[in-house]
């Protein structure tokens, strides 16, 4: 991939490569659980896998990632299939800390995953979990994931949360 990808590109490849995860019934979970703000876990996850892609390829990284791997590890990073929100009775103090192994566990289960994707999916709470990833998709969810919840959080949207897609 020479070229500099476009955000068009970047979201058929996410489709493309993707497919198998975001096909999965388990991951329409995603789309009732709400992330940051009105953000479902589902919206926020896609939106990670094309930030993901799109830091990549402009970092010029094709040569160290594997394309498949990082979409999918992102796709799947917060694959923990709860609302966070009710969990913890609220309090959220652990949640942070023990949603990357959630996420393994779950995604295990439901898919054949290699080591990127495993270590990626765990390890993608660093530096808050004391783990580093391993490889370099790893810090590309990682970084993505960070800049997402950021935007999402600070978003004025998120006052209108309301309605749960379909
Ligand atoms: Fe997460
Ligand atoms: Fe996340």
């Amino acid at each position: 991939m020479a070229r500099l990808l476009t955000r068009t590109q970047i979201q058929e490849l996410v489709a493309v490569h993707g497919r198998e995860v975001i096909e999965h019934r388990h991951m329409q979970i995603e789309r009732r659980c709400f992330q940051h703000g009105n953000v479902s876990t589902f919206a926020h996850s896609i939106r990670v896998a094309c930030l993901a892609v799109w830091i990549a390829d402009r970092a010029h990284l094709w040569r160290h990632v594997d394309l498949k791997s990082l979409i999918r590890a992102a796709l799947l990073h917060d694959y923990f299939l709860y609302d966070w929100h009710d969990w913890d009775d609220g309090e959220h103090r652990l949640h942070g800390f023990t949603h990357g192994g959630a996420a393994l566990r779950n995604a295990l289960r439901d898919f054949r995953l290699n080591a990127i994707e495993r270590d990626s999916i765990a390890n993608h709470m660093f530096p808050m979990t004391p783990t580093p990833p391993r490889y370099v998709e790893g810090y590309l969810v990682t970084i993505a994931d960070k800049l997402s919840a950021t935007r999402e959080t600070l978003s004025l949207d998120r006052f209108n949360k309301g309605e749960v897609p379909a």
